[in-house]
């Protein structure tokens, strides 16, 4: 085996999306691309808002000298500055651009976070179901998850986050809106969870923090709104990207921004800063940075995904699917109708539809579906769906 067993173990550890993939392009190839309904990826189709691409067009006409050399590790002090107003805003704590740093997307920010705060052996507290790429983050940094349940429709459940604290943990990591469930953790239970990480860190006299990753922050529905964290804890980070809500995934650009009153934030902030260095980013994209120094604050049509989520739970209560009905994010969570869900994945599958077992998030007997697609795919695939719940009844 040419690779190390750490990654071999990974490969396998990942292998449903990664099968998923294969098996995609094996039925397109054999049945036409139109004929397969690929459910299984968060790649968001809508093209960025027209926005950006005015924006990027006059950054490019408007580049000067040097505009394609490195930068502080931290990134641009106009774009940060821009960010810390937008964040201002959103979180309602007055932030300056020192308490930011421009990252390749969420996941530099998780990756420069987790390298700043964990030494080997500390543990990350997290919510199931969870992104599957939580547990490859830690582990990179030597940290390891600790993996606790969520309340009815997967809401946040503190009691069960407290019970598992222990002398090693460092990190809670909250996702809201959350993938893969939809849920938006409320403003309750994050005050809650804020108080008993105070008392926890008193306690053990050692500094937890709070860490909220938040890319679908704008992607949410029915008015729903996303409670601010800096306001439930101080010592609390927020990573985040422009990859869902401006749909720039491959752009690899987003930022961290810490509480302006967590503990020594200074050194924590040079702390990010140095792990963009050697995590071997360096720094995030100049272009991007430049580009989005103008974009605060603007999204994607929120409607399109909201009329597209409307379509599918209709489809989906109609052939007798049990869900929660997604508040935010672009993804269903239904329950599988048979315990386990990777044979319903593959009856699925008999109907050229793909989606990911549940197992993958951590949480078994269910399974994602990722409906950034296009109507028709959905509206197409729907019949599908309605037979597979068919087969699996009648098989049961
Ligand atoms: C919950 C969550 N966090 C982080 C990421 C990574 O986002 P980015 O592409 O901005 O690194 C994703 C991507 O799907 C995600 O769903």
């Amino acid at each position: 085996m040419p690779v190390a067993t750490k990654i071999k173990d990974a490969m396998e550890r990942s292998s449903w999306i990664r099968k998923m993939f294969e098996e995609g392009i094996r039925l397109k190839a054999l049945h036409g691309p139109d004929k397969v309904y690929d459910f299984s990826l968060g790649n968001p189709d809508l093209e960025p808002p027209e926005n950006f691409h005015q924006v990027l067009g006059s950054v490019v006409a408007e580049s000067s000298t040097g505009a394609h050399g490195y930068m502080p590790n931290a990134g641009y002090e106009e774009t940060r500055a821009a960010v810390a107003g937008y964040v201002n805003r959103e979180q309602g704590v007055k932030v300056e651009s020192e308490h930011v740093v421009m990252t390749c997307g969420a996941a530099g920010a998780l990756n420069c976070i987790f390298k700043a705060l964990l030494d080997p052996g500390d543990e990350v507290i997290v919510s199931a179901p969870y992104f599957v790429e939580y547990g490859f983050y830690a582990d990179n940094h030597g940290g390891n998850l600790r993996v606790v349940s969520t309340g009815k429709d997967f809401t946040l459940d503190p009691a069960a986050i407290e019970k598992a604290i222990n002398p090693r943990t460092k990190v809670v990591l909250i996702n809201s809106p959350n993938n893969p469930s939809g849920q938006i953790y409320d403003r309750t239970s994050l005050k809650q969870l804020g108080g008993l990480l105070a008392a926890s860190s008193r306690k053990m006299d050692r500094t937890l923090y709070l860490v909220s990753d938040e890319p679908y922050r704008k992607i949410v529905y029915d008015g729903f709104e996303v409670p601010s964290i800096f306001q439930a804890y101080p010592n609390s980070i927020v990573a985040t990207s422009y990859s869902k809500d401006v749909s720039l995934p491959g752009e690899r650009i987003g930022y961290l921004v810490a509480h302006p009153e967590a503990d020594e934030v200074r050194t924590l902030m040079r702390g990010f800063a140095l792990a963009n260095r050697i995590l071997g980013f360096v720094n995030a994209n100049a272009l991007m940075q430049r580009v989005l120094t103008h974009l605060q604050g603007d999204c994607v049509d929120v409607k399109v995904y909201q009329a597209r989520r409307d379509l599918f739970c209709q489809g989906l209560v109609d052939a007798g699917y049990e869900f929660f009905k997604p508040r935010g994010a672009f993804y269903l969570f239904p329950k599988s109708p048979v315990a386990d869900e990777v044979s319903f994945v593959r009856l699925l599958q008999e109907e050229n539809i793909l989606v990911v077992p549940g197992s993958g998030f951590g949480s078994p007997g269910y399974f994602r579906i990722a409906f950034c697609v296009r109507e028709r795919t959905i509206e197409t695939a729907l019949p599908g769906f309605a037979r597979a719940m068919e087969r699996a009844l009648g098989r049961r």
